[in-house]
């Protein structure tokens, strides 16, 4: 294949990436998304082959069946509400891959095409310097980000003494190593680079906790992104350059646009110990004992619904836990055939990953036109019957309003409180992800109903049969 018609199928393989990343970003095209990013994956895969460097088949057929068997599996096996440390996890692969193929370039330079008579081009070396640092920050970040959202590693920020020294120190020492890398070409500069770069991905993320992981997750995509481009230079390989170039980009807009759906600064978010809601929470445990709240049962919850004119659901994490959106459709699809004003108000952080009520409400058949997102439903919630309020918590929370202390201050929230009655259906009096109380809980228009999401949905559904 000749080099020129290689380059016009790395241009058609990017249009499908782009086709792709425009697919994604609804609900309504994430499949054609999906199959569009796969044909250009295909087409990018076959040119390898026809790369002259490219020689060891069998290693490499080899590679992609090992690594298609994983990922079917994976993708198989996965459970929604375990997506974030999946993307975490992968993102790491990307990281390390970035560092191993920089450490493959400077030992074996003229396999890669980067040498004048045995000797490094200068620009290679800021190239292959630029995605080992990248690299590996993303890696060790990627790690510590799978681990607190496995539960493995506790949730809240681990605050060491004199961390913003600690990191400035050591980012001054990147810096230097990897001028004097470029300078003298010497490895023993590219590991002290890689090393340093290893270790500020860890204490970056370690002091991150509670509600800004989301943030995070999405800004370690868009490193990733960049560390593959960084790759693509170094392999001279255009596609890989464009490729990252769209991952670090959609990455870093995604990070854009949950940091201003939580009213945060990505600055704010990065220097860490938000999430560390342990005193608050703790403080308002006793409160939260000696108050009282109404509970209900779904029987009481059906004799309402079936008497109201509108009803709002607000989706949440416990939804997702409980996979109680097939319930619930059923629960809606009884109210709205006696005439019940049905939607849906998805909050942009609702759930434990971008879009994940989405899918969810989705994979259940509701119809995407009785979705509405936060800034389109809030103003409806004065003239709404019945919020029910499915497994969400912080992302209803008026202290995100009204208590600069709370660690969700300034997050934007759906407004159920306005409705004439909210019903909350979740297990018991705990605290959502941010681990503080919510006041709503103790209103005089809030009703809980405990148990199961699922199980209450269902049993609310029998009710309005019966
Ligand atoms: P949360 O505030 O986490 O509340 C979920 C509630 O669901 C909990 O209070 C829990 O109470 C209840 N629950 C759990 N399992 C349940 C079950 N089987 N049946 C019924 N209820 C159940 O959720 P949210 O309102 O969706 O807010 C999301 C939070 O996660 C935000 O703080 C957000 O910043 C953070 N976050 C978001 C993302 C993204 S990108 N969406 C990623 C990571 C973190 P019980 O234990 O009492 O049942």
């Amino acid at each position: 294949m000749s080099e020129s018609f290689r380059a016009f199928l790395y241009l058609v393989s990017a249009v499908f990436f782009i086709l792709a990343l425009k697919g994604l970003s609804s609900a309504k095209t994430s499949m054609k998304g999906n199959m569009f990013g796969m044909f250009g994956m295909g087409i990018a895969v076959a040119i390898a082959f026809s790369i002259p460097q490219v020689s060891a088949y069998s290693l490499t057929v080899f590679g992609i069946i090992i690594g298609g068997l994983i990922g079917a599996f994976i993708a198989k096996k996965i459970e929604m509400t375990a997506l974030p440390q999946l993307v975490a996890a992968f993102h790491s692969l990307v990281g390390l891959a970035a560092v191993l193929v920089a450490a493959g370039a400077l030992n074996a330079p003229s396999a890669f095409g980067i040498d004048v008579i045995g000797c490094i081009m200068r620009g290679s070396l800021v190239e292959i310097g630029l995605g080992t640092a990248i690299g590996a920050i993303t890696f060790t970040g990627s790690i510590v980000a799978f681990l607190k959202l496995q539960g493995i590693m506790g949730a809240r920020p681990i605050i060491l003494p004199n961390r913003h020294l600690i990191n400035i120190s050591l980012s001054g020492v990147i810096l230097l190593s990897l001028l004097l890398f470029v300078l003298t070409k010497g490895h023993f500069f590219f590991w002290l680079l890689a090393a340093t770069s290893f270790a500020l991905g860890l204490l970056i993320i370690l002091p991150v906790g509670g509600a800004d992981m989301p943030v995070i997750v999405s800004m370690l995509n868009s490193y990733s992104g960049w560390a593959a481009s960084g790759i693509g230079f170094t392999l001279n390989n255009t596609l890989l350059i464009i490729t990252g170039a769209l991952v670090g980009a959609s990455g870093a807009i995604l990070s854009y646009i949950m940091c201003k759906a939580m009213n945060r600064s990505i600055i704010n978010v990065v220097l860490g110990g938000f999430g560390d809601a342990g005193a608050s929470a703790g403080s308002s445990g006793g409160t939260q004992e000696r108050r009282q709240v109404k509970q209900g049962s779904p029987e009481d919850a059906a004799f309402v619904m079936k008497n109201c004119s509108s009803l709002v659901v607000v989706p949440g994490y416990g939804m997702a836990v409980a996979q109680a959106q097939h319930a619930l459709r059923e629960m809606c699809s009884v109210l709205k055939s006696n005439g019940v004003k049905v939607r849906y108000a998805i909050h942009p952080v609702a759930g434990r990953m971008p879009g994940h009520m989405n899918v969810l409400l989705a994979e259940a058949n509701i119809p995407y036109d009785d979705v509405f997102e936060l800034e389109d439903i809030n103003r409806d919630f004065p003239s709404t019957d019945v919020a029910y309020v499915i497994g969400a918590n912080d992302v209803t929370n008026p202290a995100a309003k009204n208590d600069p202390q709370s660690p969700i201050y300034g997050m934007p929230i759906l407004e159920v409180e306005n409705a004439k009655t909210v019903f909350f259906v979740k297990r018991s009096m705990a605290a959502g992800y941010a681990g503080i109380e919510n006041e709503l809980f103790f209103r005089d228009n809030t009703m809980m109903l405990f148990g199961d999401a699922k199980k209450v949905t269902e049993e609310i559904v029998k009710a309005l049969e019966g």
